[in-house]
């Protein structure tokens, strides 16, 4: 069964999921040459503490290990969950893949994004645009009375008309008291299969595509998900709230107080 979010939980949804838009928006400041990807997750840590959020991957668990850093930051081939490391120096013409998931008041905001230091190139560019635009376009078929197998056809199609390829080992994903809940969301599928859409579920939509073929290993550190062909890879991913009235992204940045204009 798709957990269903009563009014309360929306109402904290939103909390949870507007601090790790405002996270993840201000990690992407940080992100320039020189710095190291270990330096990023640790502003991560700090902003987190700041806005007395919780990382939900720090110790997420997964058989018997557990997720060691704040937040997954993922370069280049790294398709999702790299783990900040001081030897991971970024340069211009890297990609850069931020993904934050924070708990706040018992429930789970998920987003991540893919940014381009500097020159990259072209289908690199291109990579990171059509990545982008699937998520989009993933968004608008989550509309109530549609079905899950819509937005993960909505994405294979778009991206493979692009050239690119879908990740097929890891999915999108219900989100709430817990990181994942059902349904799994994959990037590829028909059109009108899997479960009914209906308002008020939340859904971590988060297309991974990829430059060359879709398939993925994992690095000995366990978590680090790769290109098998060491080809680039980008990641876009909302938090989403199924209404009557259609979609809505959960994952906007709040501006802090003292940034508002009066
Ligand atoms: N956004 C990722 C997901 O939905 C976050 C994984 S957290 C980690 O699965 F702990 F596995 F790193
Ligand atoms: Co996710």
């Amino acid at each position: 069964m798709i957990p269903i979010k009563n009014k309360e939980g929306i109402a904290r949804m939103r909390e949870s999921c507007a601090i790790a838009a405002t996270i993840l928006n201000k990690l992407k400041e940080l992100v320039r040459p020189g710095v190291t990807t270990y330096d990023l997750d640790q502003a991560a840590r700090d902003f987190i503490a700041q806005h007395g959020a919780r990382s939900a991957c720090y110790g997420y668990q997964l058989g018997s290990r557990r997720y060691p850093a704040y937040s997954c930051i993922s370069v280049n081939e790294e398709v999702v969950h790299g783990i900040g490391s001081l030897k991971r120096i970024l340069r211009e013409g890297d990609i850069v893949s931020l993904d934050v998931v924070i708990e706040y008041n018992g429930y789970i905001g998920d987003n991540a994004f893919t940014v381009p230091l500097g020159n990259v190139a072209p289908r690199v560019t291109e990579l990171l645009k059509v990545s982008e635009e699937a998520l989009y376009l993933a968004i608008k078929q989550a509309q109530v009375g549609n079905r899950i197998g819509d937005i993960s056809h909505a994405v294979q199609t778009f991206v493979e008309s692009h050239g690119f390829s879908v990740v097929r080992d890891m999915v999108g994903h219900g989100v709430g008291t817990s990181m994942h809940e059902e349904p799994q969301i994959p990037n590829f599928g028909r059109r009108n299969s899997g479960e009914k859409i209906k308002a008020g579920m939340t859904l971590a939509i988060e297309p991974m595509v990829n430059l060359g073929h879709y398939r993925t290993k994992t690095l000995s550190d366990g978590w680090t998900v790769v290109t098998s062909d060491a080809s680039p890879s980008a990641h876009f991913e909302h938090t989403v709230l199924t209404t009557e009235k259609g979609p809505e992204i959960l994952t906007i940045p709040r501006p802090s107080p003292a940034s508002v204009s009066v």
